[in-house]
């Protein structure tokens, strides 16, 4: 597999002479994996929870569907484990699933218990609904689609009362800092004054959620570009999976970034997919129909446009009362009468975004990474309890579960005397400048659309090559030292770009949501991870079997 060059650190910097804070973890990432990793590690340690934006900007705050867990009468752990690798396509770590469906409902109930969130109740029990790939009603939601914001408005709360912890706002975490082998802190730049500082602590844990900006139609929030990966990347860690981009089958088709979603949790309720002579696209299609899988329903809505013609569909919502419609889904009902759809009396025009990556930096069951004091946690971390699609709705529940599992992990070295907190050490990094004009916004959005064109639902050698060509062209840019987080940004969504071609480059088949025109089938000798991982001055290749992937502890 090719080797790509990429920088250990983005900026130059000497650590003697840089402001430093100590703490015993820097969470990075505000989303549900680091507000619940926070909440639990700030019990009985000090916590600094740095993030890019301000605390409710992420991915979690605008989800809308809800929290998988196996709490209905006649669901079980068993059946949502089914579901789970039913969706991954056989490339989901089993171990880790197992670990996810079993103490998932607990996680669950505590949260609520513990932060009050408010979640929608049938009687008194929670109300629980099915969306994509579920056999059985187990996604809990909050007020109706606003499960997110609930979850965030009910984490922040509960974290603002803490004495251990402190939050850093609009800080753009550059890099991590590693010395012998050992994470020992993060180089950060506060965005609004520009200047660059240091956090010395005895782990540090990227929760810094997904990549979909690097794709011009996304679901994504602007911040989602893949920092998160890029960071592991240079610092040392194994990245998987990266070639599995999920696809959201119904963001609305309005010319809107990012594109607001159209909660699968509709279909479950009764909504379906039409194309525009009002024909029911997944009938016949699979035996789920619209609540097939979400690889299998965006593949069939590509396919149906392309044979039409259109660049959208539309979700009709027909089989719905008014009355239920407004009560269940009051964001999207609201959102989309503002934009002119009534969604009572109309059908909404819809079309896949990138949603959700099923890959990143590898971690066993524990949250560990290749190197030592280094956790990740939620969409940037590949737990293998996705494989190659993953099921929708598992995703808050990855962030809880394995969260505490980083929580009682990191107390457990601790108690054995191990991660202390490292005293200032010196530390620097000097390379060659190169000055170059670049206009950053425009290269940005030249790489999403050749992304979302390229490297999209479907892929090909040819048009894989024609990304990777563009990619090499202006590679230099890596060259470039960036004080502002823009340029910063550029340059991890160039580094994750490039893996994600390069590994859908290297699996030649199609499964889950990775789609290759010239290889249409699944093929058995790739039930193997691609991974990648930064040797020397390079990032290199090379695959593992399934079953090898998150369930090898690394010793730390
Ligand atoms: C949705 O509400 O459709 C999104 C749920 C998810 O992505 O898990």
């Amino acid at each position: 597999m090719i080797e790509i060059p990429i920088p250990r650190y983005l900026l130059d910097f000497d650590l003697d002479g840089l402001p430093v804070q100590q703490c015993d973890m820097v969470v990075v990432g505000s989303g549900v994996a680091g507000l619940s990793t926070a909440l639990r590690v700030s019990r009985d340690f000090r916590v600094c929870l740095l993030t890019k934006s301000f605390l409710t900007v992420n991915a979690t705050n605008v989800a809308q569907g809800g929290i998988a867990s196996a709490l209905a009468p006649g669901d079980s752990p068993e059946l949502h484990f089914r579901d789970t690798v039913e969706a991954g396509r056989g490339l989901c770590e089993e171990e880790a699933v197992w670990i996810l469906v079993r103490e998932g409902p607990k996680r669950l109930l505590e949260l609520i218990e513990e932060t009050g969130a408010n979640f929608d109740r049938e009687g008194d029990r929670l109300a629980l609904t099915t969306e994509g790939g579920h056999s059985k009603p187990r996604v809990a939601h909050a007020r109706g689609d606003a499960t997110g914001s609930e979850l965030e408005a009910s984490l922040t709360r509960r974290i603002l009362h803490k004495k251990r912890l402190s939050i850093q706002e609009n800080y753009f975490v550059v890099d991590v800092l590693v010395h012998d082998g050992r994470c020992l802190g993060v180089l950060g730049m506060d965005i609004e004054k520009g200047t660059l500082s240091c956090f010395l602590s005895s782990a540090v844990v990227l929760a810094m959620g997904g990549l979909g900006q690097l794709y011009l139609v996304t679901t994504n929030p602007e911040i989602c570009t893949g920092d998160g990966v890029a960071i592991g990347l240079r610092a040392g860690a194994e990245v998987a999976d990266l070639e599995f981009i999920q696809f959201h089958p119904t963001a609305l088709h309005l010319p809107e970034t990012p594109r607001w979603l159209i909660s699968e949790a509709m279909r479950g309720e009764g909504a379906v997919i039409v194309d525009h002579r009002g024909r029911r696209i997944m009938k016949g299609v699979h035996p789920l129909g619209d609540l097939a899988p979400r690889d299998v329903v965006v593949r069939e809505m590509v396919r149906v446009m392309k044979e039409q013609d259109e660049d959208h569909l539309f979700l009709d919502a027909s089989g719905i009362s008014p009355e239920r419609l407004k009560e269940r889904f009051p964001n999207i009902y609201l959102h989309c009468l503002e934009a002119g759809i009534d969604i009572t009396r109309t059908p909404i025009p819809v079309s896949p975004a990138a949603h959700y990556a099923s890959g990143g930096i590898i971690t066993d069951t524990r949250g560990r990474t290749a190197v030592r004091g280094l956790y990740a946690c939620g969409e940037v971390a590949c737990t293998g309890v996705h494989g190659a699609n993953r099921l929708a709705s598992n995703s808050l529940l990855e962030g809880l579960v394995f969260g505490q599992r980083i929580a009682e992990d990191f107390s457990r070295h601790r108690e054995a005397g191990k991660l202390e907190i490292p005293t200032v050490f010196p530390l620097s990094f000097r390379r060659r400048k190169r000055d170059l004009p670049v206009d950053v916004q425009l290269l940005r959005v030249h790489l999403q659309q050749l992304m979302m064109d390229d490297v999209g639902v479907r892929r090909s050698k040819e048009s894989l090559e024609e990304a990777r060509k563009f990619l090499e062209e202006n590679w230099d840019l890596l060259d470039l030292q960036f004080l502002n987080p823009l340029g910063l940004e550029l340059q991890n969504m160039f580094i994750v770009a490039r893996v994600i071609v390069e590994a859908a480059l290297t699996r030649e088949e199609s499964r889950g949501c990775h789609f290759r025109t010239d290889f249409p089938g699944e093929a058995e000798h790739w039930r193997r991870h691609v991974i990648f991982r930064k040797v020397g001055e390079c990032v290199k290749g090379y695959t593992r079997k399934v079953g090898e992937l998150t369930t090898r502890e690394y010793e730390w």
